[in-house]
C-alpha cells in the first residue's frame, strides 16, 4: 500500500512566504523535450515576518538548472516540488531562474501542458502549472506575467497583450497580476475567426476565436455570444474588458467545458463550433452560457480571485449567477429558472443527500480537483441568488460595486464576499453564511390554516445529517409566496418571506380560503414538503402567475402520479392527462415551457423521491411504469398531435433564437409522443426531412425510444463519420436510449467501435457517461453496468485521474437501492480501492463513496 495522501485543510492557510513581484518565461517546444525557462522575481512577503526557506511547487519536471541572481545554487528537490534553504536566499529581493524539461507528449492527464493532434495547449487550474515549472501554485501568489514562446508553428498564444512575433517566436505579456492557474499557452496550426469590439470607454479589442481549418464556418455563434456577454457586463454589472485582445481557442481533447485563462480562454471545441447542421438547440444554448461564463470570470474570478481553493465558490458561484442571468435576458427567464432548477435537482440534489455531500465552501480535501462539483458550481449560484432575494436588486447592485472596488486585484475569501453584503446593506449575515458552510439539502415542511379571517402558513425546516456534520442550524431561507382566491386571480403577489427559525408562521389576512403558490421562482435551494391534492396542483398549473411554479405544478402532479403507478399500480387518469393536454394546446403560453411541461420526470428524480420517501427503488419498475405514463399520454394527446407538429413547422432557414429553438422544442416532444401511437411513421418521415441537427437527432431518439432508427444509425454515421463532436452524439444517443435490458451490450459493442477513442474525454463521457446515465441500464440488477463502468473508469484511471473520478459519481446514488444492488456497488468500490497505483483523484472518490 502506498501512503494514504493527506488533507489539506483550510484551517491551516498561511499566507506564502514570499511574493513574486514578476514571470518571464521562455518556452522552446518540442513534443518530447520543451525547455520552460522561468525568470522570477521574488522578494520577503511582509505578511510572513521572519527568515524562511523557499519552497516552489514542482511535479514531474526534468530539473536542468537553478540560479539565484545568476548563480547556481542546489536546491533540495523532492516528488513534489523544491526547497531552497532560507541561508541561501539574499536578503531582500532576488531572482531566481530554473531551467527544466517536460515532455507533453505523453501527457495524458490533459493538466500541465500537453498535445491535443499536434497543438500545443495548457490547463493550469487547479494545481497543473507546477508541471510545467517550479512556481508557488496557489491562488493567492499573483504576478504580472512575460510569455516567449519558440516553436515553428504559425500560431503562437499566451495570456495578454502581444508584444511582438517573428518567425519562430512570438512574445506576450500580461500586465495584470494573475495567479499561475491563469497562466495560458497554445501552439498550433490554427485559423482565427474574427471580430472588433469597442468597450463602452472606447478601447478597441480585437477578438479571436482559433480553431483548425475547416472549423472556420463554425465559429459565428460563439463569436456573437461573446460580443453579448462583453456588452451584457458593462450594461449590467459596469465591468469593460481590460486588454487589447481577447483570444479563444478550441481544443479537441479537454478534460472540462472550459478555462477562463487571462486573454486566453480555452475550450473545449464541443463548446465553440456550432453550425445548424452539426449542433442542436441545446448546444446553441450551452456555447452562449459557457462563453459568457468564461468571459465573466474576467471580473469575477481573474481581477479578483480566490485566496485558497477552499473558495473555488467565490469566483465559480458567482460566475455561474452571472451567466443564468446573462441566458435569462437573451432568452426566457421562465425557461430558463426551470432548465437551472432541472439540472440542480438532477446533480446538486443528488450529490447533496449521498456520500459526497459537501458544503458550498468545503472546509478539507484530498485533491482539488474533485471539488469542481455541482455544489460549489450550481448551489454556489443558488446561494447568491437567495442573498440578492433577501437584499433586493439595489442592495445588490450596491453590494456588487463595492466587491469590485474593495478587492479589484486581490485574492478574496467567503468573508470578504459576505461583508461587503453586510457593508453595502447593513444586513448580518453570520446566519446566512451556513448556507457555505452546511451541506445538505434542507426540506422545508408546510401546514396551513384558515379561520375564516386569516389564513396562516407554517413552516419547519430540517436540516439533515450529511457526511462529517451529524447537526447543523436553521438556515435563512427566503420563501416567495402569492396566493390565489379559488377563481385563479392573485390576491397576494410575491412576497419574501424569511424563514430564520426551526418553526415559523406568516399570516395573512383573507376572507376566503386562498390557493397558495409557495417558492415561487426556487427561491432556495430546498425540497418542499407539502400535502398537496390533484386538484390543487391542477389548479396551479392552470392559474398560477408565476410561471416556476406553474410548471412546478404540472411536475408534482406527473411525480405523484408516477410514485403511485409504481408503489400501487395506479394507472393515469383525466386530472394529470387533462391538465397536460391543456398546456399542451395552450398557444397563449411559450412553446418552450410547453415542451418542458411535457417533459416527463426523470428515472433518477424519481428513483430518489421515492428513496426519500421512504420506499426502496425498483429502477426496472420505475421505467417500466414511466413508459406506460408516456404511452397513455400519447394515447390521449395522439389525435391532435399532427396538427401540432404541421403548426409548429418553421419556414425559412434555421435561425437558433430562442423562439425558434422552443418551437422545435415543442415540435419534437410532440414527435416523440406520437412516435408511441403510430409506430414511428411522423418521426421517421420528420428525420427525412430534417435540415437541421437538432430535428435530426430529436427525430432519431423519438425512434430510439420506440425500438426503431436502426436504419438512421447507419446512415447518420456514414454521413458524419469524421466529424468528432458530432460522432460523440452519435455514440451517446444509442446508449442513453437503450432498452434497459440491452445498454451494457449497446455500450460494450460501441466500446469496440474503431472510433471509440477513449482516451479522449468527450468520447469516453460519451460512451461510459451515456451508460451511467442509463438509470435502468446503469443498475440493471445483473450487476453488469456497475462491472463496466467500474472496468472502464480502473483503464482511464492511470491516464486521465481528473477524468475517471469525475465519472465516478456514477456510484454515489447506491444508499437508496436495495441490498443487492448495494452490495454489487460495494463490491465494485472495494475492486477500485484495491487497485494498484490507484490515483489520489480516484481514490478520494472512492473512498468517500465507501463511507
Ligand atoms: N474554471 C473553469 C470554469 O468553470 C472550469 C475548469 C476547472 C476547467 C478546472 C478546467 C479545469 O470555467
Ligand atoms: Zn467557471
Amino acid at each position: 500500500m502506498t501512503d494514504q495522501p493527506r488533507a489539506v485543510h483550510l484551517a491551516d492557510y498561511q499566507p506564502y512566504t514570499h511574493r513574486v513581484e514578476h514571470v518571464a518565461l521562455t518556452f522552446r517546444l518540442a513534443p518530447r523535450a520543451t525547455r520552460v525557462l522561468a525568470a522570477l522575481r521574488l522578494s520577503p512577503n511582509p505578511g510572513r515576518p521572519g527568515r524562511h526557506d523557499l519552497r516552489l511547487d514542482g511535479e514531474q519536471l526534468r530539473l536542468i538548472a537553478v540560479r539565484i541572481e545568476g548563480r547556481e545554487v542546489a536546491a533540495r528537490v523532492d516528488a513534489t516540488g523544491m526547497t531552497i534553504p532560507a541561508e541561501m536566499l539574499p536578503e531582500g529581493g532576488f531572482t531566481l531562474e530554473t531551467e527544466v524539461e517536460i515532455a507533453p507528449e505523453g501527457n495524458t492527464a490533459l493538466e500541465g501542458l500537453y498535445m491535443s493532434r499536434g497543438m500545443y495547449c495548457t490547463q493550469c487550474e487547479a494545481e497543473g502549472f507546477r508541471k510545467i515549472t517550479y512556481y508557488p501554485d496557489r491562488p493567492d501568489v499573483m504576478a504580472p506575467f512575460r510569455v516567449r514562446i519558440e516553436a515553428d508553428l504559425p500560431v503562437l498564444l499566451s495570456n495578454g497583450n502581444p508584444l511582438g512575433q517573428g518567425p519562430g517566436w512570438a512574445e506576450w505579456e500580461d500586465p495584470w497580476p494573475k495567479p499561475a492557474y491563469l497562466f495560458a499557452l497554445v501552439a498550433g496550426d490554427l485559423v482565427a475567426h474574427s471580430a472588433d469590439f469597442t468597450t463602452a470607454s472606447g478601447r478597441a479589442v480585437a477578438l479571436n476565436i482559433w480553431v483548425r481549418a475547416g472549423d472556420q464556418d463554425r465559429c459565428a455563434y460563439a463569436m456573437d455570444s461573446l460580443i453579448r456577454s462583453m456588452r451584457w457586463d458593462e450594461e449590467v454589472y459596469g465591468r469593460e474588458y481590460d486588454l487589447d485582445v481577447f483570444n479563444i481557442v478550441a481544443v479537441d481533447d479537454f478534460n472540462m467545458g472550459a478555462m477562463e485563462n487571462k486573454g486566453l480562454n480555452i475550450f473545449n471545441s464541443k463548446y465553440v463550433l456550432a453550425s445548424p447542421e452539426t449542433a442542436t438547440d441545446d448546444d446553441f444554448a450551452r456555447i452562449e452560457a459557457i462563453i459568457a461564463h468564461e468571459y465573466f470570470h474576467n471580473w469575477t474570478g481573474n481581477r479578483i480571485t480566490c485566496r485558497d481553493w477552499f473558495q473555488l465558490c467565490l469566483k465559480e458561484g458567482l460566475t455561474v449567477f452571472r451567466d443564468q442571468q446573462f441566458s435569462g435576458d437573451m432568452r426566457s427567464h421562465a425557461v430558463k429558472r426551470i432548465e437551472d432548477v432541472l439540472m440542480l435537482r438532477a446533480r446538486q440534489f443528488r450529490e447533496d443527500g449521498g456520500p459526497l455531500a459537501h458544503p458550498v465552501r468545503p472546509d478539507s480535501y484530498v485533491e482539488i480537483n474533485n471539488f469542481y462539483t455541482a455544489t460549489i458550481y450550481e448551489k454556489g449560484a443558488e446561494v447568491i441568488g437567495m442573498l440578492k432575494r433577501l437584499v433586493g436588486e439595489e442592495g445588490y447592485a450596491r453590494a456588487l460595486d463595492l466587491y469590485f472596488t474593495r478587492h479589484d486585484g486581490e485574492a478574496a475569501t467567503i468573508e470578504d464576499w459576505l461583508r461587503v453584503f453586510e457593508d453595502a446593506t447593513g444586513r448580518d449575515l453570520a446566519q446566512f453564511k451556513r448556507w457555505y458552510t452546511e451541506a445538505g439539502t434542507p426540506r422545508v415542511k408546510v401546514w396551513e390554516e384558515w379561520d375564516g379571517e386569516s389564513y396562516t402558513l407554517t413552516f419547519e425546516q430540517e436540516n439533515p445529517a450529511t457526511p462529517g456534520q451529524p447537526e447543523k442550524g436553521a438556515k435563512v431561507i427566503p420563501i416567495a409566496v402569492g396566493l390565489l382566491n379559488p377563481n385563479g386571480d392573485e390576491v397576494l403577489p410575491t412576497t419574501v418571506l424569511e424563514l430564520t427559525q426551526d418553526r415559523q408562521s406568516f399570516r395573512f389576512p383573507a376572507a376566503a380560503r386562498p390557493v397558495p403558490s409557495i417558492l415561487r421562482g426556487f427561491s432556495a435551494p430546498v425540497v418542499l414538503e407539502r400535502d398537496v391534492s390533484p386538484e390543487e396542483r391542477a389548479f396551479l398549473l392552470a392559474h398560477d402567475t408565476d410561471p416556476f411554479n406553474k410548471w412546478e405544478a404540472g411536475r408534482a402532479l406527473a411525480k405523484d402520479l408516477l410514485a403511485r403507478m409504481v408503489t400501487e399500480g395506479a394507472a393515469p387518469g383525466p386530472d394529470w392527462l387533462d391538465a397536460i393536454a391543456r398546456v399542451t394546446f395552450d398557444e397563449g403560453l411559450d412553446p418552450a415551457f410547453r415542451a418542458l411541461a411535457l417533459r416527463l420526470p426523470g428515472e433518477d428524480d424519481m428513483a430518489s423521491t421515492l428513496h426519500a420517501g421512504g420506499i426502496t427503488p425498483d429502477p426496472a419498475r420505475i421505467w417500466a411504469e414511466r413508459r406506460r405514463m408516456g404511452e397513455a399520454l400519447a394515447r390521449r394527446l395522439g389525435p391532435q398531435l399532427p396538427g401540432l407538429i404541421e403548426a409548429l413547422a418553421e419556414p425559412g432557414p434555421f435561425t437558433p433564437d430562442a423562439r425558434a429553438a422552443g418551437r422545435r422544442a415543442l415540435r419534437i416532444a410532440a414527435l416523440a409522443l406520437l412516435a408511441r401511437v403510430d409506430g414511428g411513421r411522423a418521426a421517421r418521415a420528420a428525420h427525412a426531412a430534417a435540415d437541421n441537427m437538432t430535428e435530426e437527432v430529436g427525430a432519431l431518439i423519438a425512434l430510439l425510444e420506440v425500438g426503431a432508427g436502426q436504419e438512421e444509425l447507419v446512415a447518420f454515421e456514414a454521413r458524419w463519420g469524421r466529424d468528432r463532436n458530432v460522432m460523440d452524439k452519435w455514440f451517446a444517443l444509442q446508449i442513453a436510449h437503450a432498452h434497459p435490458d440491452q445498454a451494457v451490450a449497446v455500450t460494450e459493442a460501441l466500446t469496440r467501435h474503431p472510433d471509440f477513442d477513449w482516451k479522449n474525454p468527450n468520447r469516453f463521457r460519451s460512451v461510459i457517461g451515456a451508460l451511467s446515465a442509463n438509470h435502468a441500464g446503469f443498475h440493471h440488477g445483473s450487476g453488469a453496468g456497475y462491472r463496466l463502468v467500474a472496468d472502464w473508469l480502473l483503464r482511464l484511471d492511470p491516464l486521465n485521474p481528473q477524468t475517471a473520478a469525475r465519472m465516478s459519481t456514477a456510484f454515489e446514488t447506491w444508499p437508496r437501492y436495495d441490498a443487492d444492488r448495494q452490495g454489487m456497488v460495494q463490491a465494485e468500490l472495494a475492486r477500485m480501492a484495491a487497485a494498484p497505483g490507484l490515483s489520489r483523484d480516484l481514490g478520494e472518490m472512492v473512498a468517500r463513496m465507501r463511507g
